[in-house]
């Protein structure tokens, strides 16, 4: 039994916890809080230990600390980092190198530059074989997840085809819990946004890539909208659909209105968190025009990532193979009875 600690618990972390208490092969030491709030007391309520950093000992009172964090990483063999953007290289640099700890760490971090938390930008898709053995490794964001999960099956089958892929990434502007955010009435462009380049981490820095960003105000999910340019008359649409007819993690859908359909659904199935930890292609959107063709997909923006850091934190603790991992992920997490049911309740009316 491996033991397991998760630094943060936000909307990440909180997530990942609550999937790793279901799997028999990890024990939870527990989880680090940074803020004396009412979120320390709801952790503790879901029978989690709650560490926090040495020095803030004395802010948390009047709660029931189990002890430091500094304390909990001495006992662990992996750490999931789900701090906000930034804190994870931080934490690289004071906690986890010095204790010799392997880290995961979340899509807010870099992969390049001085801050870099690691050489590999984690897309199970992509480069699972990569990660197996390794110590320090970043899980892509959710907007660079979702593209991986649309693109890889896309170039495995077309090839070189394929001359170009534009992408515009319609953001959520917060998470369903974040209440404490209150959405701006505006729509905010994003300049030089990280998406495309940590996509081309995985594909190759001269992959024929174009993203741009806009954020709107809203919690639903993020809505990416893609050119797909092929060198001579592109598929039909119906051929692009049935790549993805068995693709783990993509839900084909025909009839969803919005975004917010398809979270209100996964609310009344009871999905963990109102999460469907996929991406679902809005098939009614698909068009083939020439030599392009145009869809739209949506991506759960808090539940994509939570399989993919079990994916993960399989090949970096267990050195499992491709399809164990997978078997594994799939014991838990259930994906192809969600996509199924995905499919069957928005399903093309004829
Ligand atoms: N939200 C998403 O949809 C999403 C999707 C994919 C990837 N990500 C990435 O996942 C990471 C976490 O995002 P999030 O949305 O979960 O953030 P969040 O909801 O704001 O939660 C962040 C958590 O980190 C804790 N924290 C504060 N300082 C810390 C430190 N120095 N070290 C460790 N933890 C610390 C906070 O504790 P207190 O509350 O106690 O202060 C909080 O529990 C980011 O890199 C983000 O880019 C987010």
């Amino acid at each position: 039994m491996k033991k397991v600690f998760v630094n943060g618990y936000g909307s990440i972390g909180s997530r990942i916890t609550s999937f790793l208490k279901d799997d028999p092969e990890i024990t939870v030491i527990g989880v680090g809080k940074y803020s004396p709030d009412e979120k320390v007391n709801v952790a503790i309520s879901r029978g989690l230990n709650v560490y926090v950093p040495e020095k803030k000992l004395n802010d948390f009172s009047n709660y029931k600390i189990t002890g430091s964090i500094e304390s909990a990483l001495d006992e662990c063999d992996l750490v999931f980092d789900a701090s906000p953007g930034g804190h994870g290289y931080k934490n690289k640099k004071s906690l986890y190198e010095p204790k010799n700890i392997p880290a995961i760490y979340q899509g807010g971090e870099s992969t390049t530059g001085d801050e870099s938390v690691s050489d590999l930008l984690f897309n199970s898709r992509a480069n699972y074989d990569k990660a197996i053995g390794k110590r320090h490794v970043m899980q892509g964001s959710c907007n660079v997840t979702g593209m991986g999960k649309i693109l890889q099956p896309l170039r495995d089958k077309f090839g070189d085809k394929l001359t170009r892929f534009d992408v515009t990434l319609i953001r959520r502007w917060a998470d369903i819990e974040q209440t404490e955010k209150t959405l701006s009435d505006t729509i905010e462009m994003t300049e030089s946004p990280h998406h495309g380049d940590d996509v081309k981490m995985y594909f190759g820095k001269d992959a024929p890539l174009y993203v741009r960003a806009i954020k709107v105000p809203t919690r639903q999910m993020h809505l990416h909208i893609i050119d797909i340019r092929f060198k001579d008359t592109s598929p039909k649409p119906s051929e692009i659909h049935e790549i993805f007819t068995n693709e783990f993690g993509v839900a084909t859908l025909w009839t969803a209105k919005g975004t917010k359909d398809v979270r209100d659904y996964a609310q009344k199935m009871g999905f963990n968190f109102k999460d469907t930890n996929m991406i679902h292609i809005h098939a009614n959107m698909t068009t083939s025009i020439g030599d392009t063709v145009q869809m739209m997909y949506s991506d759960d923006q808090t539940g994509i990532v939570i399989p993919e850091n079990h994916m993960l934190m399989q090949a970096m603790l267990f050195e499992k193979s491709y399809v164990d991992a997978f078997t594994h992920t799939e014991s838990i997490f259930h994906m192809n009875e969600k996509k199924q049911k995905l499919e069957e309740h928005f399903t093309k009316k004829y």
